[in-house]
Parts: C-alpha cells; sequence; structure tokens
C-alpha cells in the first residue's frame, strides 16, 4: 500500500469508527477507550530480554561486514505455540529500535531497513517470492517463473537496501510440503542468507513445527539463532503470572485484584490458557473487561469464569474457573459439546 492509498484508508476508518461513537451511549464510548488503552499495555518478561539480545545479535552482524564479515548466523528463528505472543513481541521489539526506523535515501526513496510479512498459504516457493516483493513494495506484472522471482527478489532487497526480513507464520513450510520441497526451501534460505555482496539477516516465526524445518537442517542450524517462547507451567510460572495478571488488573484496568492472585486461580489460569502467555493475558483482561461493563471495581473468580465462557463458548460443566476437577478439563474441547450435538443432529435428519 503506498502512502497516498494508506492516508485514505486512515480518512476512511476515522469516519467510519466517528459514526460508531455517534451510536452509541456515552458509558460505552468511555469504556472502548479505556479497552484501548489496556490492550495497548505490553507486558514485558524475561524473554523479551533473550530476544532483545538476539536483535542486537543481528543488528551488530549486519553492521559488522562493514569492517570485515558478517556472522555466519544470520538468521533468527522465533518458535512458540499460538498464543504464546511471538508476533506481539517481535513487532513491539521492532517498532522500539531506531536501527529500523524508514529512512529518506537521497534518490527521495522512503527505505524500510527491515520489512515484516507472513508466509503465504499454500507456501510454495515462487508464492514466497512474490510475496516479499509485494512486501518490500515492488509490483510485479505478469507472469514470472520461480528463479527470476528469486532473482528478482535478491536484486530488489539491494537496490530497496532491505537489510532485514521478519517472516511470519513460516511453519506453513512444513504442513504437507514433501521432504524434497522442504529441501528446496531451507536450500532457498540458505541462499538468500548469502546473497552476494548484501548482509541480508531474516527473523523466523512460527509454531513449534516450525523447529522441525531446523532440526533436518545442520548447514541452516549452523546459520541460525533459536529464541523459543516456551509454554508458561505451574508451579515453575506462578510467580510471573502472578505479576502479569496483577499488573493488567491493578495498573492497566485500574481495578482490585480479588481472590484471582492465588495459586490455585493462577494454576487454572494457565491451565486455561494452555500454558500460552498472550492467551492468558487476553483472558486476564477479558475478566477485567467484564468487571468494567457490569460497574464493579474488583476483578474476582467469578469474573474470570465469565470471560472463560464468552473467549472459549464453554458451558458451564466445562468452565476451568466453575467445575472442582478441572485439570481434567481440556481447554481445547470447549466446544466439544456443540459439536456432538450438532453431530447427533445431522445423524437424525438424515
Ligand atoms: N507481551 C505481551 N503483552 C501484552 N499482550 C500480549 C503480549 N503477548 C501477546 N499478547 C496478547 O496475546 C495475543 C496473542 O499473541 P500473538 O498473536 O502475538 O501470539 P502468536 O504467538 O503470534 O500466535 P499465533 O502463532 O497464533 O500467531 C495478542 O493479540 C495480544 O493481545
Ligand atoms: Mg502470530
Amino acid at each position: 500500500m503506498d502512502h497516498h492509498q494508506h492516508e485514505q484508508q486512515q480518512q476512511g476508518l476515522g469516519e467510519a469508527l466517528g459514526r460508531l461513537r455517534s451510536a452509541m451511549a456515552p458509558e460505552a464510548v468511555a469504556r472502548a477507550e479505556r479497552l484501548g488503552r489496556i490492550n495497548r499495555a505490553y507486558v514485558r518478561t524475561g524473554r523479551d530480554k533473550q530476544l532483545a539480545a538476539a536483535f542486537d545479535s543481528l543488528v551488530e552482524s549486519a553492521l559488522a561486514s562493514e569492517s570485515g564479515q558478517s556472522s555466519k548466523r544470520r538468521a533468527l528463528f522465533v518458535v512458540g505455540d499460538s498464543g504464546s505472543g511471538k508476533t506481539t513481541a517481535i513487532q513491539k521489539h521492532i517498532s522500539e529500535r531506531r536501527e529500523f526506523d524508514a529512512w529518506v535515501a537521497e534518490d527521495g526513496e522512503v527505505v524500510r531497513p527491515l520489512v515484516s510479512f507472513e508466509a503465504p498459504k499454500p507456501l510454495t516457493l515462487k508464492l514466497l517470492a512474490t510475496k516479499a516483493l509485494e512486501a518490500i513494495g515492488y509490483k510485479l506484472h505478469g507472469h514470472i517463473q520461480e528463479n527470476q522471482a528469486w532473482d528478482l527478489l535478491k536484486r530488489q532487497l539491494r537496490e530497496r537496501r532491505v537489510l532485514f526480513l521478519h517472516i511470519d507464520e513460516m511453519q506453513h513450510v512444513i504442513r504437507g510440503n514433501k521432504e524434497a520441497a522442504i529441501q528446496n526451501l531451507a536450500d532457498t534460505v540458505k541462499s538468500l542468507l548469502q546473497i552476494p555482496g548484501w548482509p541480508l539477516h531474516v527473523i523466523f516465526s512460527g509454531v513449534p513445527s516450525l523447529a522441525k524445518f531446523l532440526r533436518h537442517e545442520t548447514q541452516l542450524r549452523n546459520r541460525s539463532l533459536v529464541v523459543r517462547f516456551d509454554p508458561l507451567a505451574f508451579p515453575e510460572h506462578a510467580t510471573l503470572v502472578r505479576a502479569c495478571a496483577g499488573r493488567i488488573i491493578e495498573s492497566d484496568a485500574g481495578l482490585k485484584a480479588e481472590g484471582v492472585l492465588e495459586d490455585e486461580v493462577l494454576h487454572r489460569l494457565i491451565h486455561a490458557s494452555e500454558g500460552a502467555f498472550g492467551t492468558l493475558i487476553q483472558f486476564v483482561r477479558a475478566a477485567a473487561e467484564d468487571m468494567l461493563r457490569s460497574g464493579g471495581d474488583a476483578v474476582t473468580p467469578a469474573s474470570f469464569a465469565r470471560a472463560y465462557r464468552l473467549l472459549t463458548g464453554c458451558p458451564d460443566s466445562q468452565n476451568v474457573f466453575l467445575v472442582a476437577d478441572w485439570l481434567s478439563v481440556e481447554p481445547a474441547n470447549a466446544l466439544a459439546s456443540l459439536i456432538e450435538e450438532y453431530d447427533r443432529s445431522q445423524e437424525g435428519s438424515r
């Protein structure tokens, strides 16, 4: 999207939201503003230090090419389950680092040193190259062959002075792709890290199946850094979760935390979010939102139960915050009873 299109879109959004606001009650408008602030708050943990160190390493390696040679490790893999917070963390770090700020070159072109995009699905080598070309701002016209697309991409990366790429959802590589195709992709990725005279560094993020890509690829492994976003567990992460939940409820939402920072509730919270840090944050925010909406001033275990129902659609008998044997509840099955009912009704109608 160019600058003009972006401006137009922003203007359109402004108008649409203005309309929405004018139809809403003043309390709802005030709540929406408060929720916007709560949702924007970024929660920092030890993972951020690891990620920052990995970014330091990439950035310094890129500059090292000037005085000698870049590091051999020019790729960073960020791997974690869905909802663990990979995309949020990477985008946050990118936005905070001055090294990635856009700048204007002598010829008047706006240069973006880092370009981020999502891997296409299904992932083919050709689609990956064309998606990357599009992301760096190159408009493709007509048909192009796979190897031409990759050559063009390498030239365009240099021409547009892109030093870093971030490719999210890179696990699309693994799903369904045959061994030979994966090998091909690994070779292409390696060639991206070895563009003659251009020290491109690449960040790949995805769910743990992405690690498979690395496992069989010694050469690629030797060219990579890896940051894992491991699942949260109880009791190991109880202190961390208490601090995060307390901060969201008390500082971000300005509410009291009543009986929700105790070990058992924290354990239920970790279980409910299947150990995914981002999902856990979303549960805590939803519980705070529930309280804001009902006009109360304290988040309680009952707020968590309501939030869980809203976010998963489960019946009370499967609600991790309500039942006694909650450890045997599988959060992934929250919709199971609905599906069973549907299946039964289908059988009945047959
Ligand atoms: N550090 C954080 N601070 C605040 N909120 C966060 C943080 N990390 C994640 N979140 C919240 O959790 C949600 C899910 O995180 P995110 O989408 O980054 O996960 P992901 O690992 O990229 O998942 P997926 O593999 O499904 O893409 C985000 O939309 C955001 O609301
Ligand atoms: Mg993501």
